[in-house]
């Protein structure tokens, strides 16, 4: 394996406090990038499951533990203004922006009828409108450095189940992939997507037990993956070694979307 694809690279994951987006910032820190971990909060969140014992924020966790570098920045995805300080403060520390994945997210369980029109704006707000903020400020700089950006969607976004401010969300970010790489295609900036099965992560923390069971089953692969195959994902999908990639989707799945059994 590479572990040096990344080296002085400047890399922004949102969300990369918790879950799926530390995972993706470790594995860039070790690939020797510098890693900004722009998250609501630096505060690793404890699942009930997964994650139970997690304690150290995570650029504190990629400065000691890998050849990368990392900064903090107290982001929220949903707030234009600040997505545009911490863009900002990113090029102040680091001098520029390579890559940018777009990986904060929030999932309320519950059905049309049951969800309030603030939950749909607060989920829609973060998961669609967020990754289009990040985006949009990101990109004079990613044109500068002819860089890429990385979304995550998810399994969601191409069937139904996840809820409405979710599942329409997701489907929103895989299309803002597309019509991004399109935008950007011709200044050799590449938009790509990553939509991940099951992970284990804290905000599997509303399945049951029952579910945790059934949802291994429907993965050929009959587990739950680790934030760090999305982070293997997301290396590859950054690296020169994807350099003809782009508007494309990964599922990193374990196979969910290939055969429902
Ligand atoms: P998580 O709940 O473990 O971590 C989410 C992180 O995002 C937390 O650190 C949280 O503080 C941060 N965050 C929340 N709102 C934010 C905001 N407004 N601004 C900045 N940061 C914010 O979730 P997980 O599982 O790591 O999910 C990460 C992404 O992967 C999400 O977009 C989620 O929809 C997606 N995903 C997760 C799957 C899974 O099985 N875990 C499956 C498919 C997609």
């Amino acid at each position: 394996m590479q572990a040096d694809r990344h080296s002085g690279r400047t890399v922004i994951v949102t969300g990369a406090a918790s879950g799926i987006g530390r995972g993706v910032a470790l594995r860039f820190g070790e690939e020797g990038a510098n890693v900004v971990v722009a998250d609501v909060t630096r505060e690793p969140k404890r699942g009930e499951r997964y994650d139970t014992d997690v304690t150290t924020p995570t650029d504190e966790l990629i400065t000691a533990e890998t050849p990368g570098d990392a900064i903090y920045v107290e982001t929220d995805v949903s707030d234009p203004e600040s997505v545009a300080a911490m863009v900002e403060t990113t090029v102040d520390t680091y001098g520029g922006i390579d890559v940018v994945v777009n990986n904060a997210g929030i999932y309320v369980p519950g059905g049309a009828r049951e969800i309030s029109v603030e939950t749909w704006n607060d989920v829609t707000g973060v998961d669609l409108d967020g990754t289009f903020y990040c985006a949009k400020f990101a990109i004079p700089h990613l044109v500068e450095s002819e860089g890429s950006i990385i979304n995550v969607g998810s399994v969601n976004a191409s069937e139904g189940g996840g809820g409405p401010p979710y599942a329409a969300s997701k489907a929103g970010v895989v299309n803002l992939t597309r019509d991004l790489a399109t935008e950007l295609g011709a200044e050799n900036v590449r938009v790509n997507c990553i939509n991940p099965g099951f992970i284990e992560t804290p905000i599997q923390d509303y399945l049951t037990e029952e579910d945790v069971e059934k949802m291994t089953h429907q993965t050929l692969l009959p587990r739950f993956g680790l934030p760090r195959d999305v982070g293997d994902a997301a290396v590859f999908l950054a690296s020169d070694e994807a350099s003809f990639v782009t508007g494309e989707q990964l599922h990193v799945d374990g196979g969910w979307t290939a055969h429902r059994l």
